[in-house]
């Protein structure tokens, strides 16, 4: 099914204003992988990561998110190797910014086993994250790309990794901005990838200390505009179920667009970290017109999101004889 006929049918929302088949192709990015790497070797791999990937969505919209945010998190410890999929309590699942919040291993699952039917011990988990990170943000109305493929999947998880190089939504811009800096992604590439927070869900822990001060009830955050904060107070009260969510684009929920920027300018960014990009003192001489140039673009920031996603998914892969193709994504191979 066509990305916008897709997600106007899913969300009823306006989608119509939408880049109708928004293709940019991967140009001029240098990398080890390949866009064409299993074409003989796993022609349809295609085909058959999107079918997965898109009934998921219509089950739960939510999923495009889940999937996009994995895809993340992994490239960003030990580079893109699927080490985020690894059990095991000393796995990146159980670091302290993905326990009880990360999602989408079942799906992950589902693909993998459908993948190994058609295409046994060929294609890793990694390329599998990329692949469907990528379907998720055209199947919510985004922008789309060849995938960069060949990567295999290591042999170790690194929950210190995950604990001390994923952003944190209290991190100040000049943190977040050294995060990204450390694994060779520049400020163009911190707020536009940012942007992926136009689809998905923040839980109410992930925000709070906007709400309150831990001493009293004033708002601790006068970045948030009041009435969303008004708002998110009666969703979240203090020592409330901090699990309960919010969207963290609270104008197009499921529809990968530039209204998260827009948010942004009036003061209507869920996690602090977001509201820095545009609010904070560091923003001014960093990331703040950017902001704004999206605002007035989803052109500019879809094809720039493009090039940053590629850049992500280019983070020290393994290739050649390290690593290898895990058959279960959960586990090394035996
Ligand atoms: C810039 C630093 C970033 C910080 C501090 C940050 C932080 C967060 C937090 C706290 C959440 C909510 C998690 C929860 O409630 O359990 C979240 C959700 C999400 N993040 Fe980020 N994030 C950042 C960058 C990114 C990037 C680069 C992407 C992808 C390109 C991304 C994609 C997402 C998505 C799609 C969700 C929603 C997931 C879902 O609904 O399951 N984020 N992020």
């Amino acid at each position: 099914m066509h990305a916008v006929a897709f997600i106007m049918k899913k969300s009823g929302s306006n989608a119509c204003l939408l880049l109708v088949g928004f293709f940019v192709f991967a140009a001029g990015v240098r990398s080890q992988l390949t866009t064409d790497y299993y074409k003989t070797t796993c022609p349809n791999l295609p085909k058959i990561v999107r079918k997965v990937v898109q009934s998921a969505i219509m089950n739960e919209t939510r999923m495009a998110a889940s999937l996009l945010r994995l895809h993340f998190h992994d490239c960003f410890v030990n580079g893109c190797d699927a080490s985020i999929l690894l059990d095991g309590s000393d796995g990146e699942k159980y670091a302290f910014p993905n326990v009880n919040s990360v999602r989408g291993f079942e799906v992950v699952d589902a693909i993998k086993s459908a993948v190994e039917s058609a295409c046994n011990e060929t294609v890793s988990c990694a390329d599998i994250l990329a692949i469907a990170a990528r379907d998720s943000v055209v199947l919510s109305g985004g922008p789309s790309w060849r995938v960069s493929l060949g990567r295999r999947d290591g042999l170790v998880a690194n929950q210190t990794g995950a604990n001390n190089n994923l952003p944190s939504p209290t991190d100040a811009l000049d943190t977040i901005i050294s995060k990204f800096a450390a694994v060779g992604l520049n400020v163009t590439d911190v707020v536009t990838l940012s942007g992926g927070h136009t689809i998905g869900q923040a839980r109410c822990t992930t925000f709070s200390t906007r709400l309150y001060n831990f001493s009293g009830t004033d708002a601790a955050d006068t970045t948030l505009n009041s009435n969303l904060a008004s708002q998110l107070e009666a969703l979240c009260p203090e020592n409330g179920d901090g699990n309960v969510t919010t969207s963290l684009d609270q104008n197009s929920t499921d529809l990968f667009d530039n209204h998260y920027f827009k948010n942004l300018l009036s003061n209507k960014g869920i996690l602090f970290s977001d509201q820095e990009l545009y609010s904070s003192d560091a923003a001014a001489s960093t990331t703040m017109s950017l902001v704004e140039s999206y605002s007035n673009s989803s052109y500019l920031f879809f094809q720039n999101f493009v090039n940053s996603m590629i850049k992500m998914g280019n983070i020290s892969p393994l290739t050649g004889s390290n690593g290898e193709i895990r058959t279960n994504c959960r586990v090394i191979n035996s």
